[in-house]
């Protein structure tokens, strides 16, 4: 994780990139050797079992690709993203997938099932509705940990404004439902939000989800979800791996009989991913100083969707002095088409590149082609051969 300006793959990279923004107005640069650190990284937790990326924060084939070979497993929502993930990797090994649908129709649960990956309901629904689906059949269950932590309202996944989950007071219910559709719970899971920055809150989960697992003899896995933040900006504190791996430590000792799993997304991800645009203009209106930049929130929404926090330099004046303050937008027709205010730059020129930080998660994936402007194009690159 880079500590300070120093250490950010993109400034050690910057020819590199300089060089893929001659060939492209916009794009979303991958660094495969940051993905490749943050696996090791997560993977040298020694009190987690398994940790299963969240595919939906990025599915490009060549991140999947470094993911899959750094030994991580795949968390996919979507019969789309399952099947994205063996286009892109027909060998892998189906016991490597987690399906995790919430609200979806009845086929999706049987053609999980079918393609004999491990299959997550997240409601009663389900087993109230269509038991015989699940006769015979080993199951995880999503259960609502009670209270929603992150980055943002919209990115809480659990308490009771939340659309996730089998509540505590369900619990009896699932019980008998399993029982009767002749199901077996195999495993419990929980997710309680995004960007998470208290170590704290998996050994939370964890606790609470072992008092779920007792009622439930054949419970293996806890599964906590995923949600670790990433720094917003340089200079912030990192995610503490060290205090989550001594919580879950702690946990482990008092309840080793089952495997803890994490789902990791924009931890993997997000340090990875840069989008470059190019200045397009620049404007001053009244107090305001407005840059504008050749792609925008139908690349990246998380500024205009969440508020989002994203680093941006000029990386063809990185070493002049950020002495301006402006107002960086794009040319999406869009008050909130803003990827931030009040930020420092150089004085900047037409076609400077203009780098856009901390986009490997939730960008691409999330973009569309409104105003019928294109999404950029992926490109990765990578140290190793
Ligand atoms: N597991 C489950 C069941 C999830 O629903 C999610 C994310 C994750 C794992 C991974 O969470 P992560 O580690 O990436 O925080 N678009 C939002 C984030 C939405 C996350 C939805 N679920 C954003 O850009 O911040």
């Amino acid at each position: 994780m880079p500590k300070d300006q120093s250490d950010v793959w993109w400034l050690e990279k910057r020819t590199e990139l300089l060089e893929i923004a001659k060939h492209n107005l916009n794009a979303y640069v991958y660094d495969l050797d940051t993905v490749r650190a943050a696996a090791e990284k997560i993977l040298s937790l020694n009190s987690v079992d398994r940790a299963l990326y969240a595919m939906k924060a990025n599915f490009n084939a060549d991140v999947l690709c470094t993911l899959a070979d750094s030994a991580i497993d795949f968390d996919c929502v979507s019969p789309g993203e399952v099947q994205r993930l063996i286009d892109v990797l027909p060998e892998l090994d189906k016991s490597r997938i987690l399906f995790t649908p919430n609200f979806a129709p009845r086929e999706e649960y049987e053609w999980g099932i079918e393609q004999g990956i491990q299959v997550t309901l997240d409601n009663l629904y389900p087993l109230q509705a269509w038991p015989e689906i699940f006769n015979g059949q080993r199951l995880f269950i999503r259960v609502d940990p009670g209270e929603g932590q992150g980055h943002h309202e919209k990115v809480k996944t659990a308490g009771k404004q939340s659309k996730f989950g089998v509540s505590r007071s369900e619990i009896d219910d699932l019980v008998r439902l399993t029982e009767k559709a002749n199901a077996t719970i195999v495993g419990i899971h929980a997710h309680s939000g995004s960007g998470i920055l208290d170590p704290g809150n998996w050994r939370t989960i964890a606790d609470e989800l072992v008092k779920v697992a007792e009622r439930f003899p054949d419970v293996t896995v806890l599964d906590l979800g995923g949600g670790i933040g990433v720094p917003e900006k340089r200079g912030d504190a990192v995610f503490d791996l060290d205090a989550l791996n001594e919580r879950l430590a702690e946990f482990r000792s008092k309840y080793p009989q089952y495997d803890i799993w994490l789902e990791p997304g924009r931890y993997l991800v997000a340090e990875a991913g840069v989008l470059l645009a190019h200045l397009t203009q620049v404007k001053r209106k009244g107090d305001m100083r407005y840059v504008g930049v050749s792609t925008g929130l139908n690349s990246l929404i998380r500024p205009a969707l969440y508020d989002a926090y994203h680093e941006i330099v000029n990386l063809t004046r990185i070493n002049d002095e950020a002495s301006e303050s402006v107002t960086v937008v794009g040319p999406i027709c869009e008050t909130g088409d803003r990827f931030g205010t009040d930020r420092l730059l150089p004085p900047s020129q037409e076609n400077d590149v203009i780098l856009i930080g901390n986009s490997g998660a939730y960008g691409q994936v999330m973009s569309s082609r409104y105003n019928l402007r294109e999404t950029p194009p992926e490109i990765t690159i990578n140290s190793k051969e």
